[in-house]
């Protein structure tokens, strides 16, 4: 930015002058400021300051800022002498001027911006004096006006743009150039810009006399109007009252022959939908210096030849999307050092050669959405380094990021957007140098490889738009991570398959002691001498079953423990969850699990409901036998088994109504976020009339509905009989032993298997109940649960009860002896 480091040496050095006493004595009398300086000034801003001296005061005028944007704001100083009432206008519209030395007199100080919001504006000091200050020429570099009332910066002498309010910086600078304007009678070029543009140049105002302002290319229709896109020359009260927009458009076609026809005012050109491919050449804008905005969309284009817009130095908005461009080469942009937006989507660029962006001096946004570009070369953009803030890199076919991607940018891009590219990988520290990034749009529907150091930023970040929910983990605090589509509903921002080490120690005790502990069961039931009393008998029955249930947790847990050995951090970091939940042997593993916790639920519910019947109604003759206990059960087993199968089944085919957990069981401790809402970008469609979405996520569903009815819904429903069957047996106890006396009821077989069971009972049922109520919270929306905390609930509470049962039935066993 040489124009705001300029301005910040002068006001260092300017500073320095007023405090130092050899200058003079002089009076600070105000700082005059543009608003909201320094931050960018609100557009369509007209402001006006008057200031008035004593009679012999001197009035001293030091800059120390003045970032205007050229062309289009303009602060201008008309003085009216005490002395002779002589009227002087400063017109201050190039950053050049350093400071103004006026005689005493009536000073008054006028602004107008337009609608964007580009440099800073200004801010300067007004200091009185009784005496002339004598400006330092070598300190300060400057150069004195002949007047000897303004001052400038030295290299702005003979740069064909007058400064000086007396012309005096332009004259005697040699023959002017061929493609000079050179004014009538003295020899001061102007810039071929310059020319009718609605303000006096030349000292004799030569530049805006011949400009045929209403001339038109045959076959298309032009006009006046005071509509300038919030940007460019303004009707009042920028420019001349008289002064309006030139609109040009044509559909039919363009060429050097039209340019040459067309009023030198033209401020736009619309060509959108005109078919130029074969007719664009070199010469076909020369002349047209006016031109601020350019309409090139929708022609066919398939090439741009370098230099073809070597005239347009004003244009700031530049369309040329929908087109056939495959190629830009060095300099094709060359003469539009003033354009700020530049919209090429929807081509087909595949390369950007060394130097194409040469020139582009003030590019803030640039649109290369829908392009085929792939391989960018190192500092692809680095010409653009000065005032890139927003990039669109969408819809390409980039396939890797890193650090040289964006390289000579880094003091400047704030916003960028790589959604839509198949990003297979993105370099650590890619974007550590990147200063000024608040924003990007990192969209990739594939799992790429992650590594800790990627998201390092600069101290400006603020937001990150992403598709894979892991990106989110790993950004540092106070980003802002949004993800495009809510996660899968049991992602979680763990490294490593199993959360730490006191679960995967866990996992690996409560599994080979689920399994070892119902081996050993099983085994003693069916090798033990049959029992006597056929209470005991289905009792062993129902005990035998329940430890091949639990058997099968057992194998479940011993599944998930090794495959935690063999994905590790991959899982995270290679984006493997998906994968994993999707495999095999999750499919396997989430079978065991449904099966045996079906199984064991039903089975607990069969062995409350037989001893309810046995104590409720001890002499009814439906109570189980053998043969039935043996039927009930295999009926169990069935069911489970259907269940189990059809939870595989939903996940295959309605991944919403169940689906698989990186611990293979879906539990309904889940909803899904939905409605998603897309915000528009509101500080791009401000500045630049362009629409940019943002996508918010803002509510959820139940979701899981299989799971929901199976786990809230049946499970439920069988604890509830376990609770009133015990609750009815525990009423009856008591009343019998009140009515018979405590020897009596204590002695009966059935009560004693009851009171027995319900270790076995109960702990299924705590085990069970915490999720159940969990379940229904979250699905009333009440509670949020964490998929960390799911986990730990899948891995413990439930298995617990499989490696535990053993011990109870050892108890159990004991007590009967
Ligand atoms: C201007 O600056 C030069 C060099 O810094 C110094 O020698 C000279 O005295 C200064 N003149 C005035 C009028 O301050
Ligand atoms: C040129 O087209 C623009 C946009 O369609 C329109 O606003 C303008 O009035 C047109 N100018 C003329 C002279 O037809
Ligand atoms: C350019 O002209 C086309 C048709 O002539 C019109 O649809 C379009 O709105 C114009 N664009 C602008 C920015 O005026
Ligand atoms: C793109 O350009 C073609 C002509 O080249 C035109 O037919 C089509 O309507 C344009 N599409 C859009 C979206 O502007
Ligand atoms: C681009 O063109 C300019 C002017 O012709 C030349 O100076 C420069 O070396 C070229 N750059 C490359 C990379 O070819
Ligand atoms: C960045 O990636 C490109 C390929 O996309 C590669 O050619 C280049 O060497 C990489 N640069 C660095 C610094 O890794």
């Amino acid at each position: 930015m040489p124009v705001t480091l300029l301005s910040l040496i002068f006001a260092a050095l300017l500073t320095g002058a007023v405090a130092n006493p050899d200058v003079g004595e002089m009076k600070y009398l105000t700082t005059l400021v543009s608003p909201n300086y320094p931050d960018p000034y609100p557009y369509d801003t007209t402001q006006e300051w008057i200031l008035e001296t004593a009679p012999d005061e001197k009035m001293t005028v030091l800059l120390y800022s003045l970032e205007l944007e050229r062309f289009w704001d303009m602060l201008s100083f008309t003085h009216i002498s005490h002395q002779d009432n002589i009227v002087t206008s400063y017109r201050l519209g190039t950053n050049a001027v350093t400071s103004l030395s006026l005689a005493s007199g009536h000073l008054s100080v006028h602004f107008c911006s337009d609608r964007v919001l580009d440099l800073n504006g200004f801010a300067l000091n007004i200091f009185t004096a009784d005496n002339h200050i004598p400006t330092n020429e070598s300190d300060i570099g400057d150069f004195i006006c002949e007047s000897e009332t303004q001052s400038i910066s030295y290299s702005s002498r003979c740069d064909m743009i007058v400064d000086c309010h007396d012309f005096s910086d332009e004259v005697g600078c040699g023959v002017c150039p061929d493609d000079s304007f050179h004014c009538r009678e003295t020899d001061v070029c102007i810039l071929p810009g310059l020319q009718c543009d609605g303000w006096q140049d030349c000292p004799h105002g030569d530049d805006e006399e011949i400009c045929e302002t209403l001339k038109c290319p045959a076959g298309c229709s032009c006009g006046e109007s005071p509509f300038n896109e919030g940007h460019g020359p303004q009707s009042q009260p920028c420019s001349k009252p008289t002064w309006l927009s030139f609109w040009v458009n044509c559909s039919n076609t363009w060429n050097g022959d039209y340019a040459k026809n067309t009023a030198i005012k033209s401020t736009v050109i619309n060509l959108s939908g005109t078919p130029l491919y074969e007719n664009l050449e070199v010469s076909s804008f020369y002349g047209l210096h006016q031109l601020h905005a350019f309409y090139l969309d929708s022609c066919q284009l398939e090439y741009l030849p370098p230099g073809v817009f070597r005239d347009q130095n004003r244009v700031w908005r530049m369309a040329l999307f929908n087109n056939s461009l495959t190629y830009l080469e060095n300099g094709t942009f060359e003469g539009l050092t003033n354009l700020r937006a530049l919209y090429m989507e929807h081509n087909l660029i595949s390369r950007l050669d060394e130097g194409c962006f040469r020139g582009l001096h003030s590019v803030f946004i640039f649109d290369l959405e829908s392009n085929k570009l792939s391989d960018l070369r190192h500092g692809t953009f680095e010409d653009l380094g000065g005032s890139l803030e927003r990039l669109a890199l969408e819809a390409n076919l980039i396939r890797s990021i890193n650090s040289s991607l964006l390289a000579g940018l880094e003091n400047v891009l704030q916003v960028v957007n790589f959604q839509g590219n198949p990003i297979v990988e993105i370099a650590p520290e890619s974007f550590t140098q990147m200063q000024a990034l608040e924003d990007i749009h990192l969209l990739s529907a594939k799992s790429i490889s992650l590594y800790p150091e990627i998201f390092k930023f600069g101290p400006s970040f603020q937001t990150v738009l992403v598709f894979d929910p892991r990106m989110c983990c790993i950004m540092p605090d106070g980003v802002t991570c949004t993800i495009i589509e809510p996660p899968h509903p049991l992602f979680t921002c763990r490294k490593t398959f199993l959360q730490n080490n006191t679960v995967k120690v866990f996992i690996w005790i409560l599994g080979i002691s689920a399994l070892i502990g119902n081996a050993i069961v099983i085994y003693m039931r069916l090798t033990g001498k049959s029992k006597s009393s056929a209470i005991a008998s289905i009792q062993s029955t129902l005990i035998t079953n329940l430890a091949a249930a639990d058997f099968l947790m057992g194998v479940y847990m011993v599944i998930l423990a090794v495959m935690d050995l063999v994905i590790g951090d991959t899982y995270f970091w290679e984006g493997r969850a998906q994968e994993w939940r999707s495999s095999l042997s999750c499919q396997i593993a989430g079978f065991m699990s449904f099966l045996s916790s079906e199984a064991s639920v039903f089975l607990v519910t069969l062995i409350s409901v037989d001893r309810f019947i046995c104590i409720i109604f001890p002499f009814t003759l439906r109570r189980l036998t053998v043969g039935s206990a043996r039927l009930a059960v295999f009926m169990i087993w069935i069911a489970s088994i259907l269940l189990a199968v059809g939870s595989i089944l939903v996940n295959k085919l309605n991944p919403d109504a169940y689906s698989l957990s990186d611990v293979c069981v879906g539990l309904p401790l889940i909803r899904k976020l939905t409605d998603l809402n897309s915000e528009i970008d509101a500080y791009t469609y401000s500045q630049f009339g362009h629409t940019r979405y943002n996508i918010v996520a803002s509510s959820s569903i139940s979701t899981w509905q299989f799971s929901i009815a199976v786990f809230l819904g049946l499970n439920l429903i069988s604890f509830l009989v376990i609770l009133v069957s015990y609750i009815a047996i525990f009423f009856k106890v008591r009343l019998t032993r009140q009515e018979v006396g405590r020897k009596a009821a204590g002695s009966s077989d059935d009560v004693r298997m009851a009171f027995k069971m319900l270790l076995v009972v109960g702990t299924d049922f705590f085990c069970w109940m915490p999720i159940i109520v969990l379940g229904i919270l979250v699905q009333a929306d009440i509670i949020i649960l964490s998929s960390d905390v799911y986990a730990w609930l899948v891995v413990f509470v439930l298995p617990i009860n499989s490696s535990l049962n053993p011990f109870l039935y050892t108890l159990i066993e004991r007590i009967q002896k």
